[in-house]
């Protein structure tokens, strides 16, 4: 599947007002969640659902629920966990795996330093949560991670991507459907996303 650039207006606007500097820590965390909802809605559109009968107050009514799909998040640390409980507003039944990785800043090479997934995760639909598609590496490495333990469907979940960061998830993991709000132009030579909203977890936390 190509990648999925989820451009409902809704998501234009909060990614707008996301990547704007003037934009404080309190206000860009809860669009980070409201925003990872919107893309949540959007990548479990294909789960199966199964026909029940139920009694309304009128009648009986042949109606559909999700079949028991089950289903994993796990959020890349920091800036994953940014959209977790955002994911869970409307999967809250979901287990939750974590995987720590940063940059390297030099190499921009992913570097691991946690890792803690389901037990079960081999039989579960994953979720992969990050805000930031960049070179790709780090979503690449997480999900090297995730399918050494025996999982087969997974998808990416972001808020932003440049091209690099598609294409090189893509060509490691093609299996792996990507959904984003917004594709941008490319990266810089500090391998960070142009326009983009500059780095994701020291915007959500606070720390620079
Ligand atoms: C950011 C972002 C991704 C990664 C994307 O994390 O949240 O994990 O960079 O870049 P890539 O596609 O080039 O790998 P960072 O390393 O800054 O760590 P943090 O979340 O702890 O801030
Ligand atoms: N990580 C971020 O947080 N922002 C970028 O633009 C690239 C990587």
């Amino acid at each position: 599947m190509k990648p999925m650039i989820v451009d409902h207006p809704l998501l234009q606007h909060k990614i707008s007002l996301l990547r704007n500097k003037q934009t404080g820590t309190k206000e860009f965390r809860d669009l980070v969640s409201e925003i990872a909802t919107l893309l949540c809605y959007e990548a479990t559109r294909d789960l199966p659902t199964e026909e029940v009968e139920i009694e309304t107050p009128i009648a009986t009514a042949k109606t559909k629920v999700l079949a028991g799909r089950k289903l994993a998040l796990v959020p890349i640390l920091r800036a994953g966990m940014g959209m977790l409980d955002g994911m869970l507003t409307l999967i809250p039944a979901a287990k939750v795996g974590f995987i720590g990785l940063y940059r390297d800043e030099t190499t921009l090479q992913p570097v691991e330093y946690f890792c803690k997934l389901p037990e079960d995760i081999a039989e579960r639909d994953v979720l992969v949560l990050d805000p930031m598609l960049a070179t790709g590496g780090s979503a690449t490495d997480a999900i090297s991670q995730i399918k050494k333990r025996g999982a087969k469907r997974i998808k990416f979940i972001g808020l932003i991507a440049a091209p690099e960061g598609i294409e090189a998830l893509h060509n490691a993991h093609p299996d792996v459907d990507i959904y984003v709000a917004a594709l941008d132009d490319h990266l810089n030579e500090n391998g960070y996303i142009v326009p983009g909203l500059g780095d994701a977890g020291d915007r959500i936390y606070g720390t620079k």
